[in-house]
């Protein structure tokens, strides 16, 4: 069985987004800081309402996937579609924008912590133009992985550690999406180890959001992306304090990447045609 070594590390940024909202980026802080199909990973976490509360205001998107995972604290979705979703800890929320999603995410608290996630997963070119779609994943939906050492809760993908140790949901229509995501949320608890099965060719990583993790004798600094090379498995360690992390997978799509703030393409042309619809009304038509 192969391995997955660490490859790269890249740290998470301060950063503003929306109306001011502060989060911490790490895929997606340059355009050479991705990971084909993942194009952004933002963490936004802090007990202090300045931080969150302007939210994010209407707002459009064009060419991928949103994919936000709430940990802590409460915010409303609402777009053109007429979808409203109430995210709270534990859930998930699935967003196609294909050829155009304008919604709003707002927290729904006006003090205590706010603590999630947002990842950006690319769309092919024959589907960047896809009619959008939005799905909540509700928390008791979510389902749960018990194995000696920690817990992994399943996100998106199909996890199978052992016989009669498997648990998975797939988002979309299973076998279509192209990116075959498998998305865990990791609880190791103190000095424990775990090797995960990722489907060899997908692209991984690993985002240590509490605690201390390592893969072999590498520690993955806390808030960095740890980037894996290729292999059948990806094996975790935790410090003596335990640790959370999150393990993204996917298959890369191998394709031109242009992005323009939330419109992500693959030429210029789409990019300017892009804008070009935004500011005529037309996007989401
Ligand atoms: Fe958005």
């Amino acid at each position: 069985m192969k391995m997955r070594t660490l490859q790269r590390v890249i740290e998470s940024q301060p950063t503003s987004d929306g109306a001011g909202v502060k989060l911490r980026r790490s895929l997606g802080s340059s355009a050479f800081a991705r990971l084909d199909p993942f194009l952004m990973l933002d963490e936004f976490f802090s007990d202090d309402p300045d931080d969150y509360l302007a939210g994010f205001p209407d707002h459009p998107h064009r060419g991928f996937e949103t994919v936000t995972y709430m940990l802590e604290g409460r915010m409303q979705h609402r777009d053109h579609l007429g979808n409203t979703g109430d995210l709270g800890p534990g859930v998930v929320q699935w967003m196609t924008a294909g050829r155009g999603v304008i919604h709003s995410e707002m927290p729904q608290q006006s003090e205590g912590r706010m603590r999630g996630f947002q990842l950006w997963i690319n769309l092919p070119a024959a589907e960047k133009m896809r009619p959008a779609e939005y799905r909540d994943i509700p928390a008791n939906l979510v389902p749960e992985l018990h194995f000696a050492g920690g817990m992994a809760r399943v996100i998106a993908g199909r996890l199978e550690l052992a016989a009669g140790h498997q648990a998975g949901v797939i988002n979309g229509q299973p076998g279509t999406m192209a990116t075959d995501p498998l998305l865990l949320d990791l609880r190791l608890d103190a000095n424990a180890a775990v090797d995960l099965p990722i489907p060899a060719g997908h692209n991984a990583l690993v985002y240590v959001y509490d605690g201390e993790m390592a893969v072999a004798d590498q520690r993955v600094p806390g808030r960095s992306a740890g980037l894996f090379g290729d292999g059948e498995f990806a094996g975790l360690s935790a410090g003596g304090l335990g640790g959370r992390a999150l393990l993204l997978a996917g298959r890369p799509l191998g394709e031109a990447v242009v992005q323009y703030g939330p419109f992500v393409m693959n030429t210029r042309e789409q990019i300017e045609q892009a804008v070009a619809d935004y500011r005529a009304g037309r996007l989401t038509m």
